[in-house]
């Protein structure tokens, strides 16, 4: 979480899809309650991390199941902030075309589903949605080809409900992590040559963790990004500069 919190959440509801391994999507769904937000988040697992248990409201949700997801998004007659951060990815999986089609479904279809099943509750709120790309957004991953084409769509996904939305009065943004300490990157952290290619790139020297992403989302989720929409913006240490 931001050491203290600069934006005021408390007249919203927030909800966070994917928060459920303490890794990115709990980051931000942590900063926006501590910025007074009424939070829930969702994940594919049966119960969130330990230590969010007792401080979130929990919905197991699988995003590549429609009826669900809209069953979910039904809940919530208005929304304030969707933060979708679900995804997956599997290093040397991905050029085996089902498996492909599973990341896709996940990481972009999915994002899809719940930003379409989520419109009329953002759109009676007025409220906002944050997407989660990636630095494969930008460029290639000869061992994630799919976890990039899935990131990529998002990244275009964004422009195009951002122009679809405006009229609804909903900005649509994504925010592209660099190469953050999580869950999802433990099998690739476990390569030291690839550890130490990530930080000799990285202008600011390190690989970020979950509370370095959590304050683009407060702020492109604030009124002080009221201009803003269909962006894509990099956090990421630098790395995607050099
Ligand atoms: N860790 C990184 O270096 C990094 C870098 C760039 C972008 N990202 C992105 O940030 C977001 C969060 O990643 P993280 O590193 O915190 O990962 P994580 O593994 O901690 O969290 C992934 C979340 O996705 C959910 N999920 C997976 N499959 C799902 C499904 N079928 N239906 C619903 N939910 C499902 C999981 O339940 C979990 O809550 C992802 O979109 C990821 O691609 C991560």
């Amino acid at each position: 979480m931001l050491a203290s919190p600069v934006f005021d959440f408390s007249k919203s509801r927030v909800v966070v899809i994917g928060a459920s391994r303490g890794g990115i999507g709990a980051s931000i769904a942590r900063s926006f309650a501590d910025s007074g937000a009424d939070v829930m988040i969702t994940g594919v697992e049966a119960a969130p991390a330990p230590e969010d248990s007792d401080r979130f409201a929990y919905q197991q949700l699988d995003v590549t199941d429609n009826t669900a997801v809209e069953a979910f998004a039904a809940s919530f007659p208005t929304l304030d902030v969707l933060v979708n951060c679900a995804a997956i990815t599997q290093r040397g999986a991905e050029m085996e075309p089902d498996f492909f089609e599973t990341v896709l479904d996940i990481n972009l279809t999915g994002s899809f589903r719940t930003a379409r099943a989520f419109h009329p509750g953002l759109s009676a709120a007025n409220g906002t949605l944050i997407n989660v790309a990636s630095m494969y957004a930008f460029f290639g991953s000869p061992r994630n080809p799919a976890y990039g084409a899935s990131k990529a769509g998002v990244a275009q996904l964004t422009k195009s409900l951002a122009i679809a939305w405006a009229p609804d009065g909903i900005r649509v943004n994504a925010i592209a992590p660099g190469f953050i300490v999580t869950e999802q990157s433990a099998r690739a952290r476990s390569d030291p040559a690839f550890v130490a290619g990530i930080e000799a790139r990285t202008p600011l020297g390190r690989w970020g963790n979950p509370d370095d992403i959590a304050g683009a989302a407060l702020f492109l989720a604030s009124d002080a990004a009221r201009f803003i929409t269909g962006t894509c913006l990099p956090v990421d240490g630098g790395y995607s500069v050099v």
